[in-house]
């Protein structure tokens, strides 16, 4: 009888590991159909993703990120020449605190301050985009 316990116990936990392993794969499946496009970025290479999730929001209109990729990334997005790190609120609350807020640093950007070029080389961009932009990156 303890055998026969036994022996029914082997396959009920290999079935139990397997249902396990199963449910694992399925999870890491619906996780990688979840996962955002583009997420990473790097500097000086194009965003492919954000580019391609742009694209398909129709009429070829472009976002915030996809003017933050082309445009803004290259200083802010490692802080080059002392620029506000893309995410790094603290760091452009303390800009906006100390200049008007947002219309502030906003008016800075589109005129160019220190090593920050004028609408941050973004020549086309108007000043909601630049705006949507900011907000963006500052998270403000
Ligand atoms: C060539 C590098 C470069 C690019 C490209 C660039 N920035 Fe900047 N940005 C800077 C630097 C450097 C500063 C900090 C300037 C300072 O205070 O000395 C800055 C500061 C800013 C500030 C804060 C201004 C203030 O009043 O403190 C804003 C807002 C800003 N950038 C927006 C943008 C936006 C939006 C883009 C893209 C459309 C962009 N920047 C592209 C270099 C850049």
């Amino acid at each position: 009888m303890n055998l026969m316990k036994k022996m029914l116990a082997v396959p009920a936990a290999v079935l139990a590991l397997w249902a396990v392993t199963a449910q694992a794969t399925t999870d890491e499946a619906i996780a990688e159909r979840l996962k955002p496009v583009g997420d990473v970025c790097i500097m000086g290479e194009e965003c492919k993703g954000v580019e391609t999730v742009a694209a398909s929001a129709g009429g070829g209109a472009r976002t915030a990120d996809d003017i933050i990729a082309k445009h803004c990334n290259a200083c802010h997005g490692s802080g080059v020449l002392g620029a506000p790190k893309i995410g790094d609120t603290a760091a452009w609350k303390d800009r906006a605190d100390h200049q008007g807020g947002l219309d502030g640093i906003l008016a800075a950007a589109i005129s160019g301050i220190n090593a920050m070029p004028p609408k941050g080389t973004c020549a086309d961009c108007s000043d909601d985009e630049l705006r949507e932009a900011i907000k963006k990156m500052s998270g403000l």
